[in-house]
């Protein structure tokens, strides 16, 4: 029996130590060598290539390296089989962090400074006034972020899916209220998973219905957002700014017009990383479950995609 890391284009040496230090015994091989495709009971997986796993045959587990999985679900020849994904308290703090960054940011208009450092402006300017956040989807990371920015006193609104609860936090819910909650935002932050509900979300019409000169934050993943009516809303100004950490094509393509938009900031999907020791412990338990043939932890559905 043994585990196949599936990650490709990554160094994972280190992640193979780890995780033989917590499964003394167990084969952590690293695929394409593969010695012994058949015995592979678990695979962990982020951008696999199709067909990847039709040689392992007695494969009884999938395990996402990341808390999204979108990116494993989009394979057709993916099996159907119990698939898992990463929870992880430092990825949420490495999230908060990120985003009380960019709220800073944007608060002491240091975009607007800098613009003016280049042209050798020197204009003072009081903190632009941001004070209601709207947070569209409330998973484990949305909620998350919800309840922070809540709790530092920021007037808070939630969307998702299915109605949420969350203390401090006024949520919404479904199609007919994504204007009720995000009418009143100065800054609004994606934290949606994609799937084929969620691709393109973000369109013309969408963004028509957020606040003249609000910011949008995307941390989820670029497909939600229709590029084109992102660079035509931040031309017309009805988007004052955008802040973006990924992207349909990662990395971003040298020629792709948001590199040079004077309003948009851009970071290489740093947001939240993965933390190879926590992804360790909860790789070798969910592995250790299913020999068991016990549930895995943080399952996903497949069908819903998240
Ligand atoms: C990162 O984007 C992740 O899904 O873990």
């Amino acid at each position: 029996m043994s585990i196949a890391l599936v990650i490709p284009d990554r160094k994972l040496d280190q992640l193979q130590q780890k995780l033989q230090q917590q499964l003394p015994g167990v084969a952590i091989e690293i695929w394409p060598d593969v010695q012994e495709p058949e015995a592979v009971t678990m695979a962990v997986l982020w951008r696999q290539p199709p067909g990847c796993l039709s040689q392992m045959s007695n494969l009884k587990a999938l395990q996402s390296f990341g808390a999204g999985v979108d990116n494993i679900l989009i394979d057709p020849t993916l099996p159907d089989l119990p698939l898992a994904r990463i929870v992880d308290p430092m990825l949420t703090q490495s999230m908060l962090q990120y985003l009380q960054g960019v709220v800073q940011h944007y608060q002491l208009r240091l975009d607007e400074f800098s613009a003016q450092q280049r042209k050798q402006i020197w204009k003072a300017r009081s903190p632009r006034k941001l004070q209601f956040i709207c947070v569209l989807g409330l998973g484990e990371l949305g909620q998350a972020v919800a309840s922070h920015f809540a709790g530092l006193g920021f007037v808070v609104s939630g969307w998702s899916a299915s109605q949420k609860t969350l203390a401090g936090v006024q949520c919404f819910a479904g199609e007919t209220a994504f204007s009720d909650a995000v009418g009143d935002a100065d800054l609004v932050i994606c934290l949606l998973p994609l799937t084929a509900l969620t691709e393109n979300l973000l369109d013309q019409q969408r963004m028509a219905l957020l606040k003249p000169g609000v910011i949008l934050v995307n941390v989820a993943r670029g497909a939600i957002v229709d590029d084109l009516a992102l660079l035509q809303n931040l031309d017309s100004g009805h988007i004052a700014a955008a802040c973006l950490d990924v992207f349909r094509t990662e990395p971003l393509p040298t020629e792709h017009p948001f590199w040079q938009h004077p309003a948009i900031l851009l970071t290489p999907h740093i947001s939240a990383v993965t933390n190879a020791d926590t992804a360790v412990a909860q790789i070798a338990e969910n592995y250790r479950r299913s020999l068991a043939g016990l549930p895995l932890l943080n399952l996903v559905c497949q069908q819903r995609g998240y």
